[in-house]
């Protein structure tokens, strides 16, 4: 099997194309796959303090997260996807530990419902009653340890 390695680069680092990628599997997925129409360019990509974290192999985007500090003294992890073409293989898991490994607790995320078994396994615990965001059911979860 081969070993992919894990990318990270604040905005500022990264090259046009590579933002680009990132974009497009991000829009791909969460517009255009799950039929969801929302601002996905809230501003937060362009901040200095917001770190990209990705996997690419041969100069194709696999997999995505990116992780910033924000409300409840937290670091924020969010847009985590997979290219539907790589799912299933780990990819999504080495973005979210490599991630985790380095990031100052708590750690929050607002999980896809469906996804709350998926970020359990990695550690993430329910912090509160599922809402709606963006007419999607959304459960708030946290890591401490
Ligand atoms: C969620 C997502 C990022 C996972 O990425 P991935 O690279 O496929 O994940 P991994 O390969 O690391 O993990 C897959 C494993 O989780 C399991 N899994 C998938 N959905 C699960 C769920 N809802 N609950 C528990 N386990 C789940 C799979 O069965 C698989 O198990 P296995 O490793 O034993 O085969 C990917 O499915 C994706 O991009 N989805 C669309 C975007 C999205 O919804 N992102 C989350 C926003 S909160």
């Amino acid at each position: 099997m081969t070993v992919l390695c894990v990318r990270s680069a604040s905005f500022g680092d990264l090259s046009a194309l590579t933002f680009h990628d990132i974009v497009r599997l991000r829009l791909d997925t969460f517009i255009v796959e799950q039929n969801c129409p929302y601002r996905e360019l809230d501003g937060r990509d362009v901040l200095p303090t917001t770190q990209h974290l990705w996997i690419e192999d041969g100069g194709e985007v696999l997999g995505y997260l990116r992780m910033y500090p924000g409300a409840e003294a937290a670091t924020w992890s969010g847009r985590v996807v997979t290219a539907p073409s790589h799912r299933n293989r780990g990819i999504g898991a080495q973005l979210m530990n490599h991630a985790l490994a380095t990031a100052p607790r708590p750690v929050r995320i607002s999980a896809q419902a469906r996804l709350e078994g998926w970020y359990a396994a990695l550690g993430f615990v329910r912090c509160g009653d599922d809402f709606l965001e963006d007419d999607m059911l959304h459960t708030p979860m946290r890591l401490d340890g």
